[in-house]
């Protein structure tokens, strides 16, 4: 059962201990800033190796404990490593944000297999044996917990040259539906964040010139959105303030998918 908490429009995270994927730049950086603005402790995971700088800039800025764990998500043992680590130091994981990802765009008659079954990897079958790993954790430690999977827009909407993306967004969007019915029983919320472009790394990459320009026109908001949007998103997916929202996809499109 997911119990009834009285809230307080907080946003609390006090006393919590967040695992977020993606976690040196972004957006995950972005939800690994509000999450310490709210009280969580953090444990950050991504392939970059100033991992580890971000989460103590983080602990210094917010007075909070963070640690940084270089991981690649779609390497078993690696992610089996880093849970460990994460559980030897803060003793449980309360809230898992899946957030890290990436994009490759071709036409669907050219794309080499390989950058599909890559952002399968990455997009999908990692946050999911991440996901299996700390569910357990969350299991056995008998105090329910929240996941948040950061999606997109393209999960369940045709773009041009999005094939490979959209099939893994796809799957997470499956995966958080299926996770959030299974797990309710252990008081588990399993939810999703479905954004439009957003300004960072990847959203750059993607989105130029003429593209760029014709998908702020066809966005009822006319930009794209900020890390801080995205991250606000997860912040209410992954505290009391959402405890009866399970399985939801959060659409934050400025209005794109309304059509
Ligand atoms: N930026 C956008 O326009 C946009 C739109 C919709 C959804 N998203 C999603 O938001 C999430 C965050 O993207 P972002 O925009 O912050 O991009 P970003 O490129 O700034 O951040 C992605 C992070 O994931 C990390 N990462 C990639 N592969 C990894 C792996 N195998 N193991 C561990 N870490 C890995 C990268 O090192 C990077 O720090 C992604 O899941 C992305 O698909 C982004």
């Amino acid at each position: 059962m997911i119990q009834y908490k009285k809230i307080n429009g907080s946003f609390d995270m006090t006393g919590k201990t967040a695992l977020i994927t993606g976690g040196a730049g972004g957006i995950g950086e972005a939800a690994a800033r509000m999450f310490a603005g709210k009280g969580a402790r953090l444990a950050l995971i991504d392939m970059k190796d100033n991992v580890d700088d971000v989460a103590r800039q983080i602990a210094e800025e917010f007075k909070t404990e963070a640690i940084g764990i270089r991981c690649d998500i779609t390497d078993v043992e690696d992610v089996n490593r880093v849970v460990d680590a994460v559980m030897d130091r803060f003793g449980e994981i309360n809230v898992l944000s899946n957030v890290a990802g990436c994009v490759d765009l071709d036409n669907a008659e050219d794309i080499d297999f390989k950058l599909v079954e890559n952002q399968m990897n990455v997009n999908a079958l990692g946050p999911f044996r991440l996901t299996q790993r700390v569910a357990n954790e969350m299991i056995r430690q008998g105090k329910g917990g929240k996941i948040v999977s950061v999606t997109s827009q393209a999960g369940f909407i045709a773009i041009d040259k999005h094939v490979g993306y959209t099939m893994s967004k796809a799957a997470l969007i499956g995966m958080t539906k299926v996770l959030a019915l299974e797990w309710a029983e252990f008081g588990i919320n399993v939810n999703a964040v479905a954004p439009t472009v957003v300004r960072t790394y990847m959203g750059d990459r993607a989105w130029k010139g003429k593209v760029k320009e014709d998908m702020i026109e066809a966005i009822p908001a006319h930009r794209f959105a900020e890390v801080d949007e995205i991250a606000a998103a997860i912040l209410f997916l992954s505290c009391d303030e959402s405890n009866m929202i399970t399985g939801e996809n959060l659409v934050v499109d400025g209005g794109f998918t309304i059509k």
